[in-house]
Parts: structure tokens; C-alpha cells; sequence
């Protein structure tokens, strides 16, 4: 399956320069959604991946289709004030600002195999503050997964040494 023909382009969205690939329309198509996970899913099964963590929003909606195929468990990444627990934080810079992220100080066993999972690596920074929280809590990360890499953003470049798994590439 040409899952490129499920992303629309919108040019100039959130602002000027930016090529936003909007996912919803992968997403709302039933059978592009379960390829797009199922490679995932494969995947996940080759690394040995035994939790996802994904980042909100749109590594929720990528992440727990995995996590629910694999029958394992999906711990989510949230921005600040959002997770009722003690947490750890994480800040990060974006293709288009600054942030940080949070995760639950339990939700991660010491020495799990993580599976990072993800709509888009663009410019890798919240992928590297992903990594920093799980590794903070003893987790392994065992790979990152993205429908979309941004290959102009070298976000690639921020995880040196991470194997790394997208279906699709873009320049930016
Ligand atoms: C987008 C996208 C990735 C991230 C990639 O999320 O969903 O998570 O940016 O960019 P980076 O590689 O430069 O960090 P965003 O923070 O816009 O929020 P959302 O998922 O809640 O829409
Ligand atoms: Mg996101």
C-alpha cells in the first residue's frame, strides 16, 4: 500500500514555511490505518519491544493501536500538568518552539524494552526527551517508530545510536 496517498499537505500550516503533514486522513481510512500499524507492529515484534511510550497528542493514536496488537502496555508522555501521579520532566525544543515533557516515575519496570512510537521525527527533539525520561527510569530503548521522517531536520542526527524505523520519508 502508497501510504503517501493518505497524508494531505498542508502548505503554510501552523505558520509560514511549514509543510504540515496532516495524518488524520491515514487515520480516518480504516485499512491505511491498520497497514500503517501493522508495520509498526512487525517491528516491534523484531526489536522485542515489551511497553510503547508515546508522545501526546498524536503518539497516542500511533502508539496504542501497536500496544493493543502486541497485547502489551502503552505509557503515555505528557506535556506539564497533565499526569495525576509523581512525575519526571524533560524539556525539549521543537520544529516550532520550546516545551516539556512528563512521564509517571512508575511507569516503567527497570531494564523494560521500550519501543518509542510517534507520528513524525522532524527535528528530533521530542524524540531525544523521550529517550531521556525513559532511560531516567531504567527503561531500554529498543527502537523509535514514525510514519513520517522529515529528512531535511536531521532529526535522526539527535538520536545517534538509537535504530530507528519510519515509513515514510519526506524532505521537510
Ligand atoms: C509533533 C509531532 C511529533 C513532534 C515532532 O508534535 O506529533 O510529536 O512534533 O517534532 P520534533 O521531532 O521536531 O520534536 P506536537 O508537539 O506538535 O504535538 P501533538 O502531537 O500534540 O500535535
Ligand atoms: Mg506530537
Amino acid at each position: 500500500m502508497d501510504l503517501k496517498q493518505y497524508v494531505s499537505i498542508v502548505q503554510d500550516w501552523p505558520k509560514e514555511g511549514i509543510s504540515f503533514k496532516d495524518i488524520t486522513t491515514i487515520m480516518d481510512n480504516g485499512k491505511a490505518y491498520r497497514y500503517a500499524t501493522d508495520q509498526i507492529v512487525e517491528y516491534a515484534k523484531k526489536v522485542g519491544a515489551e511497553l510503547i511510550v508515546g508522545p501526546e497528542a498524536r503518539g497516542f493514536i500511533t502508539g496504542c493501536p501497536v500496544a493493543y496488537a502486541l497485547e502489551i502496555g502503552f505509557a503515555p508522555v505528557r506535556k506539564p500538568g497533565k499526569l495525576p501521579r509523581e512525575v519526571i520532566s524533560a524539556d525539549y525544543g521543537l520544529e516550532y518552539g520550546k516545551d516539556t515533557l512528563t512521564m509517571h516515575k512508575d511507569a516503567i519496570k527497570p531494564g523494560q524494552k521500550v519501543l518509542i512510537v510517534d507520528d513524525l521525527l522532524a527535528t528530533g527533539g521530542t524524540v531525544a526527551a523521550t529517550i531521556q525520561l525513559i532511560e531516567e527510569l531504567g527503561g531500554e530503548v529498543v527502537g523509535c517508530a514514525f510514519l513520517i521522517e522529515l529528512e531535511e531536520l536531521h532529526g535522526r542526527d539527535k538520536i545517534e545510536g538509537y535504530d530507528i524505523f519510519t515509513l515514510m520519508q519526506y524532505p521537510y
